[in-house]
């Protein structure tokens, strides 16, 4: 009789950088730069000749967002109005890279409480929004850096890599080709966010995640077993980033503000809650599950209005935060990581046989379902 293999998640790992900026320290810090800017080109602006900046406001950023602080791997120079970006040494080549430096925290976390040493695990996928390098791939670095042997490489769906990131291992578990795999979301958004934009300057934080994605058979007693995935993609504008190696063949535009995260966070805001709440109900409706049942969704953690909307769809009612957790707040929006961290910190109390969704979704447009239920 042919093996059947069955994924499951084993264990996830959490690694959560120690500053975190306020909205208040946010808002004080860009709109000193506002003043700083309008004062310096006060001529200008009086001649028409460019636009006065708008200082930002904490009352605008909760209420559109939903955010309230976000951690960063540097703070003081993102604070900085004459600098508003991330600052530290480079580093060597023989040194370990900063975002294989975090995945390798997240992943040993996951390793460590799934009782797992690196030498049963087969991959490691790199699931990320941004890559700090062309290559070689990240997570080659991260295989090496915690000795793993097998073989690794980087994927980007932008936030939804990490639910990208869950099918693609589980499809590896399915085949044979793999029995334990890790995907890892480094996610060092504070290097690709313009904090200079004051309709975006709010949104990210940096993180990094990790999932050991494993076959049944050898998983701890406790995991989650994998009922189905679901992955869509639907090419969108709305939110890019043109950063990139062909960037220097025109030298003069490399540094325009297209070459940080831009959105039409309205747009996308109104195109993704219908494609994302009818995606949800579809797969749940394939696999025979009633939405209305769901024990807890661990949303994508972009905007707290959305999840509200999505939430309410797919469970027929308005959610309530055990139903619908919410690490935005304190997180901001840390792209594919935020579902993934919705489900590390909210999903212990669950009980055998619960049922529940991992669901991310974000530029591309792109967006990934994992539904999981509770065993042990
Ligand atoms: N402080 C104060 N006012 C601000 C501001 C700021 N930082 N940024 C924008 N505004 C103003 C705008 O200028 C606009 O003013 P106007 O009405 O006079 O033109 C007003 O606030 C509304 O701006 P808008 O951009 O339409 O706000 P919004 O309610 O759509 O909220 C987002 C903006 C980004 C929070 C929201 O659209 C969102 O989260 N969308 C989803 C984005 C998403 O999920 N992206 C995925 C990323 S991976």
């Amino acid at each position: 009789m042919p093996q059947t293999h069955h994924p499951v998640i084993s264990s996830t790992g959490l690694f959560t950088p120690k500053d975190s900026i306020s909205n208040a320290e946010l808002v004080a810090s860009y709109n000193s730069y506002v003043e700083l800017h309008n004062r310096q080109h006060a001529a200008e602006i009086v001649r028409g000749e460019i636009l006065e900046l708008q200082p930002s406001s904490v009352e605008f950023i909760e209420k559109a967002s939903g955010i309230k602080a976000r951690h960063v791997m540097a703070k003081e120079p993102v604070l900085d109005p004459g600098i508003m970006a991330p600052r530290w040494q480079e580093r060597g080549n023989d040194e370990l890279s900063m975002m294989a430096e975090i995945g390798v925290k997240a992943a040993r976390r996951a390793l460590e409480r799934a009782g797992r040493s690196p030498g049963d695990v087969d991959a490691v996928l790199c699931a990320a929004s941004n890559m700090e390098r062309a290559y070689p791939a990240m997570a080659i670095e991260i295989q090496q850096a915690l000795g793993i042997d097998g073989f690794a490489f980087d994927m980007n769906v932008a936030c939804s890599s990490a639910t990208f990131g869950i099918q693609t291992a589980a499809d590896y578990v399915r085949s044979g080709n793999a029995r334990s795999v890790l995907v890892v979301s480094p996610e060092i958004t504070s290097g690709h966010l313009n904090w200079r934009d004051r309709d975006s300057h709010f949104i990210f934080g940096d993180v990094a995640t990790a999932v050991l994605v494993e076959d049944s058979s050898i998983a701890p007693d406790q995991h989650w077993d994998i009922l189905g995935t679901k992955l869509k993609t639907v090419f969108s504008n709305n939110i890019r980033n043109n950063f990139g190696f062909l960037n220097r063949a025109d030298p003069d535009k490399a540094n325009n503000p297209d070459k940080l995260f831009i959105q039409e966070g309205r747009k996308v805001f109104k195109e993704v809650v219908p494609l994302v709440a009818s995606m949800i109900l579809a797969e749940a409706d394939r696999l025979d599950i009633d939405p209305a049942g769901l024990r807890r969704l661990w949303l994508h953690q972009a905007n707290a209005g959305m999840n509200r909307l999505i939430a309410q769809r797919v469970l027929g009612h308005e959610a309530d935060d055990d139903e619908s957790p919410t690490v935005l707040d304190t997180y901001g929006n840390t792209s594919s990581a935020g579902s993934i961290i919705a489900f590390h910190l909210h999903s212990d109390d669950l009980v055998a046989g619960d049922v529940g969704l991992i669901c991310s979704f974000g530029a591309g447009y792109s967006a990934g379902t994992v539904f999981v239920r509770k065993v042990a």
